[in-house]
Formats: C-alpha cells, sequence, structure tokens
C-alpha cells in the first residue's frame, strides 16, 4: 500500500535543461512581508547527457536555485554550476567522465579501465559566507558564484588553503556563537585524514588541523558543539578493484559491513585539538546528523541512521526504485558518556525520515524543535519524502503537513522571524515541493509553529529533486 505512483516519483527526476529568472506570480495565500532574504538550493539538475541516463541522480550536474523574498514578492533565478566537467561534455553532448555513483563512460568497462578521473560537479550544497558564495561538492574544491547573478567565478581555492583537487565537505556547519564556519576535508584510503577548518565572520582562518584515522572513511556529514567536532565513521569498506578495472563507480565499492560498529570520532575545537576521543556503537550507516549538544555526561547527538547503505542494485534503473526493498532512514538519539566511553542509543522516530534541520541559532546548543522530510505512511518502511515533519523532542509531540499523493518534499529550511524572536520556533520553514499535478515544482512557506500552509509559490517548470540549501538574510538583486 502506498500512497505514491513511482511514475509520478520519478517524474521530478527530469532532467531540467533551462535556465530561469522571473518573478513569481502565481501564488496561493500571501508571502509574509516580513519574510526578508535569500533561500539558495543545489542539487543535480541534467539526469541524462546527449541521451544517456545517468546512473544515479547524485552523479547530476549542479544546478543552482535562489528565490529572493522582498517586500512580500519573490523572485525566482537558477543557473547551472559552469564546472569544467559540466562545459565539456555540453560541447561533446555525451558523457566523458566516470560518475562517483555509478555512472559510467558509454563504451563498457574497455572505456572506464584504469580511469580515476572524476567530474567536480559541485551540486551537493550551496554556502554563503564573507562575501563568496560557494557551490560544494565533497571530493573536490568549492566552485565560486555571483550571487547576484549566479555566473561562474570559477574554483575557489579559498585564498591558498586548498591545493588542486583538494576536497571540502558539503556539510560545512555555523556555530552561532561568532558565528563561526567551520567545515571538514576528508581524503580517504587505508589511513584516512580528516582536517578541520574554523572561519571567522570576516572569512579569516582562525584554525586548521589535521588527524589520521585508522581505516576507510565514509563521511559525509559532521556536527559541532561549542567544544567538540563529532565525526561517525560508517562500518565500511572500499573495494578498490571494480572500481580500477571499470566495472563500477567509487561509491559503489562502498561496502556496508554491518557487523561492526560505527566508530564516532569526537574532537576538540579548542587548542591543542590532540584529545581525541573514539567511542563505538551499533548505528547502521549515517549520512545526516540533526544535531548535537553538550549535556553532564558528555554530548548527546541525533541522527538519521539506515540499517544498511542505500543503494542502486547492479543495472537496476534508479527511477523504477523498489522503495519497500531499501532501508528506511530513522531518527537516533545517541547519549555520549565520556567519562565511561559508553553509548546508549533511543529510537525517536521510526517512520522514513531525512534531511534533518533546526533553528540554526540552536546547532550545537541544547533544542526543541526538529523539522524533517518524511514519508507520507506510517509503515516504517522506505518511501520518498512526501511531508514535511515537526517533531517536539521535549513532548514527543508531532505535527505534519503532506503533499501526498502527488507531491513530493525536498530538504526544510527554517527562517527566524525577525519580528518574533522570543522562541525557538518563531518563524517558517521553506520547502520546494514537486508537484506531478502541475509536472512543476512549487516553494511552501509553512508556519514553523503549526506547520500550516502560508504560501504556496508555483514555479513554471520543475526543479529536479535538490540535495542541500541554505538561507542568507541578505538580498543580491
Ligand atoms: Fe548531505
Amino acid at each position: 500500500m502506498t500512497n505514491y505512483t513511482i511514475e509520478d516519483w520519478a517524474a521530478g527526476y527530469i532532467s531540467q535543461e533551462q535556465e530561469y529568472d522571473y518573478l513569481i506570480e502565481n501564488i496561493e495565500g500571501e508571502i509574509p512581508p516580513n519574510l526578508k532574504g535569500t533561500l539558495f538550493r543545489n542539487g543535480p539538475g541534467l539526469l541524462d547527457i546527449g541521451d544517456i541516463p545517468l546512473r544515479h541522480p547524485f552523479d547530476g550536474d549542479g544546478m543552482i536555485s535562489r528565490f529572493t523574498f522582498e517586500n512580500g514578492k519573490a523572485h525566482y533565478l537558477s543557473r547551472y554550476v559552469h564546472t569544467e566537467g559540466y562545459l565539456k561534455e555540453r560541447s561533446a553532448k555525451t558523457i566523458l567522465y566516470r560518475g562517483v555513483f555509478g555512472t559510467q563512460k558509454p563504451g563498457g568497462w574497455l572505456n572506464n579501465i584504469f580511469d580515476v578521473n572524476l567530474k567536480n560537479i559541485a551540486n551537493t550544497n550551496i554556502l554563503y559566507w564573507a562575501g563568496r558564495l560557494l557551490a560544494l561538492w565533497e571530493a573536490a574544491e568549492p566552485y565560486r558564484l555571483d550571487p547576484k547573478t549566479l555566473d561562474t567565478l570559477g574554483i575557489d581555492y579559498l585564498d591558498g588553503l586548498l591545493k588542486k583537487g583538494d576536497p571540502f565537505s558539503a556539510h560545512p556547519r555555523i556555530d552561532p556563537d561568532g558565528p563561526t564556519l567551520v567545515n571538514f576535508a576528508l581524503k580517504a584510503g587505508l589511513t584516512s585524514q580528516l582536517t578541520i577548518y574554523e572561519f571567522e565572520k570576516s572569512g579569516k582562518l582562525i584554525a586548521t588541523h589535521a588527524h589520521k584515522i585508522p581505516g576507510f572513511c565514509f563521511i559525509h556529514d559532521f556536527i559541532i558543539t561549542p567544544n567538540y567536532a563529532i565525526f561517525l565513521q560508517n562500518p565500511v569498506n572500499f573495494n578498490l578493484f571494480p572500481f580500477l578495472f571499470g566495472l563500477r563507480g567509487a561509491g559503489e565499492c562502498v561496502e556496508f559491513q554491518p557487523e561492526k560498529t560505527t566508530k564516532i570520532i569526537i574532537i576538540p575545537r579548542k587548542i591543542p585539538y590532540d584529545n581525541v576521543q573514539t567511542l563505538e556503537v551499533q548505528a547502521g550507516f549515517i549520512f545526516h546528523h540533526a544535531n548535537a549538544y553538550e549535556t553532564a555526561e558528555g554530548i548527546c547527538l541525533d541522527s538519521i541512521c539506515y540499517e544498511s547503505l542505500p543503494s542502486v542494485e547492479p543495472d537496476a534503473d534508479f527511477r523504477q526504485t523498489d522503495f519497500s526493498k531499501v532501508a528506511p532512514g530513522q531518527l537516533w538519539r545517541f547519549n555520549l558518556n565520556l567519562a565511561q566511553k559508553s553509548v546508549s542509543k533511543k529510537l525517536l522516530e521510526p517512520n522514513c525520515c531525512e534531511f534533518p534541520t533546526l533553528n540554526k541559532d540552536y546547532l550545537g546548543r541544547q533544542y526543541r524543535y526538529l523539522y524533517l522530510g518524511s514519508a507520507d505512511s506510517a509503515l516504517k518502511q522506505n518511501a520518498p519524502l512526501q511531508r514535511i515533519l515537526k517533531i517536539d523532542l521535549v513532548t514527543g509531540e508531532q505535527r505534519a503537513i503532506s503533499f501526498a499523493p502527488r507531491g513530493f518534499v525536498s530538504e526544510p529550511i527554517f527562517v527566524n522571524d525577525p519580528t518574533k524572536a522570543e522562541s525557538e520556533d518563531s518563524g517558517w520553514v521553506l520547502s520546494v515541493v514537486y508537484n506531478a499535478d502541475r509536472g512543476a515544482s512549487d516553494l511552501v512557506i509553512l508556519n514553523a509553529q503549526d506547520m500550516s500552509l502560508v504560501a504556496t509559490l508555483h514555479l513554471k517548470h520543475h526543479i529536479p529533486y535538490g540535495l542541500h540549501g541554505s538561507w542568507v538574510d541578505e538580498c543580491f538583486t
């Protein structure tokens, strides 16, 4: 029993070839006049190149959407990130690079063997910090864009901090104290290296420290508290040979090892950064963390966990995904006791959920409200995200708004209401919803307190399902 059709869901993964620039006029409800600023979003916009379908949506070129809100009006602008690979493939009208998640060059394994030259697709997140707008992809350097036009300005080496080919994670965290931007870079290998960077509001680098981590690492996200940067090292191995011999993408060679524990690596954010602690727990596979905060015993950490690594089966088409055969993401709470080096865990939300977000003023602090994309049905099985769910972590109360059967949501983003700062949930939640009824996307504005619908902005087109985005209080038009 499902509340959607796979055809409706898959239609949100049709390539969007066009770029747009217009005032949004088809609106139900009213845009709050005090909602002022910019929502940036990033995600794969092209799902095929030269009529050759990509094997996995995460291999798609980054397409940036910018929604500008001012005086009760909203403007939309979209542009592709003009990476070197995007420009070359647009010109050649064929796939020229192997994708991390399994997309291969045409011509079979003989045309892919020993080609380890990956394409920086800049498709995962977008960050505005100290005047720089950066499209992020974790395995390579950020691309810098002009926030006024979204024109690509080129690879940004962050004033020489990065070297050619260096990674820079797509999951930066902003500590509200400062504020301070904290990000990491992972170089995975037999021994892996995690480097942590901290930048002050002006953009100046104020801390950098590197740590050797035993074993292969697949770490997509991390979380911070005032005193710690926390990483979960998933229990995985990397099988190099199918990748080297051109049979599989690098991401498909990551093998989940359910018998092994997840290592929780806790790195101090204060000099001399060297009292790194490692705890272990059975946690499955983790992409994203919701939040963490310090407690009397240690750290409380909330994360989305999967029983196993979600993957596309060999020779399967992701557009035909049988969701019931993939483990759902579930929200778990981990209480870390640093003195006893022990971990206790508790399932907070068993139903399928992903993309946890919160009021960013509470990042790394004790918090109450969490917003997530979630499946519409309460079947404890995987399904597309069709609801925006709010969880009160103190009372356990849940509120949700569903867009089923024909709507499919993306990551919710919380925006503070500047005129009502009295409570953690005074504000709005924004999400791009693919509306299969129209074959186009809507931007929905929700009241973050009761999750009621404030306004629906009907776009003239669809935006392929995105990954991550961010809110900036400035307008750039
Ligand atoms: Fe992510």
